[in-house]
């Protein structure tokens, strides 16, 4: 079975649509995410497009700040201190990767936590690896979300990740742990990788590698989480991590590139934007 992340981010945008729909009587406005981009890396600006026609769909306030790729460190965390002063702003998004003349940590630190749509501020990191409420990273929870809503059942299970990333393999191993998996941490440095590939009932893959993972990867009935946007270096299409023609046979479920992950990010991007402005409204 393929896990469609785009019909379940439909279905969740038009439930968060009608939610949103009654925020205004309550609370006198709609959520407010402001979306910085520097520079005009191809790929960063279809991704803060999507997150702009996500919120229209949901009927969330958005406003993209775009800045030049040469905009000094100091002016870009000088534009997140007036975010974090301005009331009618819930959400503060700065897409990644930034120049390498400025400091993601840097920048990531200076949003307000209230603010933290991403989740990436390392307060919510820490509440998250203390069980401590906080706001989830957005890929980690779609993924969770994905597998739960295709009946997969969690706990009790192995799960391997391939990737250690702070934006996608540590905290999605962390929520996995949380739903009572057993969770092995691999990366492009595991000896004898299949091995380790082939007891996994989950496989989530966050490697950044065109069809990294091939149908000997893979045991019979696994459920595989294709986390990759790659370009194919023959065709020049989108394709993920995951040879999906020789694995989509083997698994039991399996998510599609495009059109897995990729939109359960932005829809739960657009969740924590209401989960923000909630938090302040009920303040
Ligand atoms: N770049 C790639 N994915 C993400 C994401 O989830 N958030 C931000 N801010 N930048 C990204």
């Amino acid at each position: 079975m393929i896990i469609s992340g785009k019909e379940l981010s439909a279905k969740l945008k038009a439930e968060m649509a009608e939610q949103v729909a009654t925020f205004p009587a309550k609370y006198g406005r709609v959520p407010h995410l402001t979306v910085v981009l520097v520079g005009d890396d191809p790929a960063s600006v279809s991704y803060v497009t999507g997150k702009a026609k996500a919120s229209e769909v949901v009927g969330i306030r958005n406003t993209t700040i775009r800045r030049p790729a040469d905009i000094s460190e100091e002016e870009l965390l000088g534009l997140i201190r007036d975010l974090n002063a301005d009331d009618t702003v819930d959400g503060i998004l700065v897409q990644l990767p930034l120049p390498g003349h400025i400091s993601e940590p840097k920048v990531i630190e200076a949003i307000s936590r209230d603010k933290d749509v991403d989740g990436f501020h390392p307060l919510n990191v820490a509440a998250l690896w203390q069980k401590q409420p906080c706001i989830l990273p957005c890929t980690p929870k779609g993924i969770i979300r994905m597998l739960k809503t295709a009946g997969v059942e969690i706990r009790g299970k192995r799960a391997v990740v391939i990737g250690r990333s702070n934006i996608v393999g540590l905290p999605v191993a962390k929520l996995l742990l949380d739903e009572n998996a057993t969770v092995t941490v691999a990366h492009s440095k595991t000896a004898d990788l299949p091995s380790v590939t082939r007891q996994a009932d989950i496989l989530v893959v966050a490697i950044g590698r065109p069809r990294f993972v091939t149908a000997d990867m893979v045991s019979e009935g696994a459920a595989v989480i294709d986390v990759g946007v790659n370009r194919d270096p023959v065709t020049g299409k989108l394709c993920g991590d995951v040879d999906f023609a020789a694995v989509e046979p083997k698994a039991s479920v399996i998510t599609p590139v495009p059109g897995g992950v990729g939109p359960m990010t932005i829809c739960c991007l657009m969740e924590n934007t209401i989960e923000c402005f909630l938090k302040k409204m009920e303040r």
